[in-house]
């Protein structure tokens, strides 16, 4: 298998600007690809700031942070980052027919031999794979926000991904200093299958009155050492994400135990979707 040298990500939002943070920092040369010349500009903003603060740190020099940003080239289309890539990871928001889209277009300028990678949180990699003609170069490369900090990378097996693919990934994972974990394609692979059914479970708690969100929180910060409670957690992941994970796993498995909170339900309904509209379980 050739070396992997090029990366391009598409999507420079919270999961794209972290995973080409990364990148970038341990040599890769990255291509980032957004729609609009603003959205380029605030991913490469926030690569700085946070560059800029482990310089602060002195976890990285002034030298490796300007090296990591000259690695990083932006892109406005996706043909023109791809055709000279050997892994592209897509990072757009989970919907099943924009990736699609960008799959699509993806296989049609990519050289042969390079791996496709999707950062989704649960759609199917065999079913992303299958809008592709290289379902074998196909892999689920999931990282965890924030992804400068978060170790693990859940590396997730199509049906038709090829060993020598996962191979690849899980020695690339490793020179990012993360710790791959392999899973194979179910709803929710591992993390979200066990994270969700427990987010889901602390809003019913809230729901049923079993404690207020700052209480539940206590308890699993205290008594479980989780360094976020679960309700906490979800304001940072998303509401409107975690809404969509579990409805994925309730489809999935059609099994009432997915079954979202009404409370989380109501909450998406009035754009209270956590960290990014400033309101969710808590306010920011
Ligand atoms: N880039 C670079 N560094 C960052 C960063 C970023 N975006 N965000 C935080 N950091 C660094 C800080 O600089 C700090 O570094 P230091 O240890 O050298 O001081 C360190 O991370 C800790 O940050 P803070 O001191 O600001 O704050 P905390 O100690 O409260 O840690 C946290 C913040 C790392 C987010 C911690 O609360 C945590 O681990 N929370 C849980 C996060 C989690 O579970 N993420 C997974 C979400 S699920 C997911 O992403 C999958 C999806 O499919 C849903």
């Amino acid at each position: 298998m050739s070396e992997v040298k090029t990366v391009a990500v598409i999507g420079g939002g919270t999961m794209g600007n972290g995973i080409v943070h990364v990148f970038a920092m341990n040599g890769f040369d990255v291509k980032l690809v957004e729609t609009k010349q603003e959205f380029v500009d605030r991913a490469m903003n926030t690569i700085d700031k946070n560059l800029s603060r482990m310089v602060s740190k002195e976890k990285i020099s002034e030298k490796d942070r300007s090296e990591a940003i000259d690695r990083i080239q932006p892109h406005l289309n996706i043909p023109g980052a791809v055709m000279e890539a050997d892994l592209i990871i897509e990072a757009v928001p989970e919907n099943f027919e924009l990736k699609k889209s960008i799959f699509e277009e993806v296989d049609k300028h990519a050289p042969d031999q390079a791996i496709l990678a999707s950062n989704t949180s649960s759609i199917s990699i065999t079913k992303l794979a299958a809008v592709t003609g290289r379902p074998s170069r196909f892999i689920g490369m999931h990282f965890f926000n924030p992804v400068p900090v978060m170790k693990l990378v859940e590396v997730i097996n199509g049906l038709d991904t090829d060993e020598e693919v996962t191979k690849s990934i899980m020695s690339i994972s490793e020179k990012l200093g993360k710790v791959p974990v392999p899973a194979n394609d179910f709803p929710g692979f591992v993390s979200n299958r066990v994270l969700m059914p427990m987010i889901n479970e602390a809003i019913f708690c809230v729901h049923e009155g079993v404690a207020e969100p700052e209480h539940v929180d206590q308890v699993m910060k205290l008594g479980m050492a989780h360094p976020m409670g679960p309700l906490r957690l979800a304001d940072f992941i998303g509401l409107d994400v975690c809404l969509d994970i579990l409805n994925v796993l309730y489809d999935g498995f059609k099994d009432p135990k997915y079954r979202a909170c009404p409370l989380l339900v109501k909450m998406v309904d009035a754009g209270k979707l956590g960290d990014k509209t400033g309101e969710g379980f808590f306010t920011y």
